[in-house]
């Protein structure tokens, strides 16, 4: 189970693939912000301000600068192995095919699940519009899916406000079925999009910066550092552990590295870049949503603190005191501008984000599949899943298996709950990511690193020590996914992977020029 990949294999692979060297810092910038921009900041600014209040921007700085100093370990890696993979490929290389497992395991749960919980916030803005538009609402129960509570250890729906969300299913399966046929974005429509997010968000923050109440900051952290004792993933940190989401998608540009001109300079520049413009970003909404609206969080109609998407706090929104707030919204930034009376504005924005929301999830879906690709490649899945389609040359099953895994989960939870579980998994792969460059730099000092990070000493534990605090941080529930999806995780592995496993069977073979990999998301610039 310690075996590894000989990096010289992965390498070898790499060299042959030999992508033209295209992209520069400002492509690069885009394509991070392109990927990054999502319901993080659209649709889960109100479950950061239930658990944070106004507090929540320094929860978008924290999740931000661990993201930065992980962002440095994926280039550092990207730029040495730039294969399909990515922390999965990398921990196969330095640490050893069991944590491998693990990493692309849990891999699963970053891109699947974050493809599911963007399919959800696409829905609530989704009828958002339509009901602002056309004045149509679909039925509660066919436009949300239940509210989750525990019974003793086994999970109850209770089912009265929310069955089942059709139209999250109906973009997931559109989603899917894009890929199926092989769409992929290009560069143009990824630019456009890019710039459909950042118009809508420039003139949330022109519009809402003017009418900033500086009343509406205080308190600023009602629910302190870390929520009240008896609470899971509340606070200020709490708030940073979920919307550590609004940053996930980033290490696109890492995978891109082999693409880049000269990647020791421009790699940093497009990962640090697109992190620093969509923290301002980030920053400067919140401070809009909050100073123009105010953004309290709700108390139970016991008086007691809730988490976001709780029974408690769907009670305490339905009441005709709070049923206004930022805290209850479902779009987030559309509803901010309706309320300080920018209707049409309020519609512009809620049709941006319907327009640039499926990119997000076709990139989430699109990394998913091919990290399921490489790994049954490796022989740790059936080959059968990477089976290219010989019409549309996509790996079409590993696809359609994905898309409706995807449509299921967005059609039965809630996007706050969704993310929370995204972030565990992409929290663990950004921890091994974080190991395995240090490891390689003990192992393989003399290595060519086309990108060599400053400061890794210091640096690497320093993105350990936040990725471990913000996982501790999350709420129970989804803190205990992670252990026991390993779990099951780890009963696959040693009834399928450990036997079938080609670095096992001695079968270290190059892929000559990654022909058979699927084509990258976003080609030719
Ligand atoms: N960062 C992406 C989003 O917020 C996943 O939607």
């Amino acid at each position: 189970m310690w075996r590894v990949k000989p990096l010289d294999a992965i390498i070898a692979t790499a060299q042959k693939k030999a992508l033209h060297r295209s992209l520069g810092p400002i492509q690069l910038t885009l394509l991070g912000v392109g990927a990054v921009i999502g319901t993080g900041i659209f649709v889960l600014t109100a479950a950061a301000a239930q658990k944070a209040g106004p507090g929540m921007m320094w929860s978008f700085v924290i999740a931000g600068a661990v993201c930065a100093m992980a962002a440095l370990c994926y280039s550092e890696l990207a730029s040495m192995v730039p294969v399909s993979g990515s922390a999965y490929t990398y921990t196969y290389a330095v640490v050893g095919e069991l944590l491998a497992w693990m990493v692309g395991w849990a891999l699963i749960l970053e891109y699947a699940v974050a493809a599911s919980a963007v399919s959800v916030g696409w829905s609530g803005y989704f009828m958002g519009l339509m009901k602002s538009v056309t004045g149509f609402e679909l039925p509660e129960l066919l436009s949300h899916g239940p509210i989750w509570t525990m019974n003793g250890f086994l999970p109850h729906a209770d089912i009265s406000h929310g069955l089942i969300n059709v139209p999250a299913i109906v973009v997931a399966l559109a989603v899917t079925a894009l890929l199926v046929i092989g769409t992929t974005e290009s560069a143009r429509v990824n630019a456009v999009l890019v710039a459909v997010k950042v118009t809508a968000l420039t003139v949330f923050i022109a519009v809402t910066l003017p009418v900033l109440k500086t009343g509406n900051f205080s308190p600023f952290m009602p629910n302190g550092m870390f929520g009240p004792v008896g609470t899971s993933g509340m606070g200020v940190i709490g708030a940073a552990a979920s919307i550590f989401f609004a940053y996930v998608g980033f290490d696109a540009v890492s995978t891109a590295a082999e693409e880049t001109k000269n990647p020791q300079r421009n790699v940093p520049i497009g990962l640090i870049g697109s992190l620093a413009i969509c923290t301002i970003f980030y920053l400067l909404v919140a401070a809009g949503a909050v100073g123009a609206m105010g953004a309290q969080p709700v108390l139970g109609l016991d008086g007691s603190v809730v988490a976001p998407g709780s029974a408690g706090f769907v009670a305490a929104c339905l009441t005709p005191e709070h049923t206004g707030d930022l805290v209850c919204s479902n779009e987030a930034l559309a509803h901010v501008l309706r309320t300080i009376n920018w209707p049409i504005l309020g519609n512009a924005l809620g049709l941006a984000a319907n327009l640039a929301l499926p990119s997000v999830i076709l990139m989430m879906m699109f990394g998913q599949t091919r990290i399921f690709f490489v790994m049954a490649r490796d022989g740790l899945l059936p080959e059968k899943l990477a089976e290219i389609h010989p019409k549309w040359k996509t790996p079409w099953i590993v696809t359609i298996v994905t898309g409706v895994f995807v449509a299921i989960a967005a059609a039965l939870l809630p996007v706050g709950q969704l993310a929370d579980v995204s972030n565990s998994g992409t929290l663990f792969a950004f921890f091994m990511v974080c190991v395995a460059v240090m490891v390689l730099r003990v192992k393989d000092p003399d290595r060519v690193r086309p990108f060599r990070m400053p400061g890794v000493w210091v640096i690497a534990p320093l993105a350990m020590v936040g990725c471990a605090g913000l996982y501790f941080n999350l709420p129970l529930d989804a803190m205990l996914v992670l252990p026991i999806w390993g779990a099951i995780g780890l009963v696959v592995y040693y009834l399928y992977g450990y036997r079938k496993s080609h670095v096992g069977r001695g079968l270290v073979e190059l892929h000559e020029a990654d022909v058979d990999a699927p084509p990258p998301p976003v080609p030719d610039f």
